[in-house]
């Protein structure tokens, strides 16, 4: 593949990866906590397919365009590059890139269990859907922090 379309495919797969989560994160997720459990779980299943098809898919194009990049760049040489500098900056930006989704997955999870029980939705949603807000906003910003740096050299 082309270093142009390895490029575009890292950055259009990061930015819809980004931009899904961040929405589900801050405004479905906020939103549905607001509502009846039971509309709730109506809506997440009309929205469910296109949002975790779309945002799943863009996330796994960038879990396998980032360490692709890194190869291309030349820059890692050995597993001991993957200690400073610009290999560190990659091994980080990886581990956000499965952790950060890994948390979210689970609090998620449990939000749809509650969906079940409407009593316990009503109380505990809210600061669970605010959770997941604080969880994608620090992990995503810290993965473009190191994006930043990648692209502008500094590490
Ligand atoms: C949230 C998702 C991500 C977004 C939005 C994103 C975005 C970007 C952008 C815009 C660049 C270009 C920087 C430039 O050259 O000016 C870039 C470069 C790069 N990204 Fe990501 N990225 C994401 C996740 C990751 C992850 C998880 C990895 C880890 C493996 C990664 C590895 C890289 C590498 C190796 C480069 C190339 C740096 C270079 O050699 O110039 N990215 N990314």
């Amino acid at each position: 593949m082309t270093d142009l379309a390895l490029y575009l495919l890292h950055l259009v797969a990061g930015v819809v990866w980004t931009g899904g989560t961040l929405y589900n994160g801050l405004i479905l997720y906020p939103s549905l906590a607001r509502m009846p459990a039971a509309e709730a779980k109506a809506a997440l299943k009309a929205v469910s397919v296109r949002a975790s098809g779309s945002v799943g898919a863009a996330g796994l194009l960038v879990l396998i365009s980032g360490p692709w990049r890194a190869w291309q760049s030349g820059a890692i040489g050995s597993v001991s590059d993957m200690f400073h500098g610009y290999g560190l900056v990659v091994l980080i930006a990886f581990l956000l890139a499965f952790f950060i989704p890994g948390i979210e997955g689970s609090l998620r999870a449990r939000l749809r269990k509650l969906m079940d029980r409407p009593e316990d939705w009503a109380r505990e949603a809210p600061a669970i859907a605010r959770r997941i807000g604080i969880v994608v906003t620090l992990g995503f910003g810290a993965i473009l922090v190191l994006m930043a740096m990648l692209g502008t050299g500094v590490y």
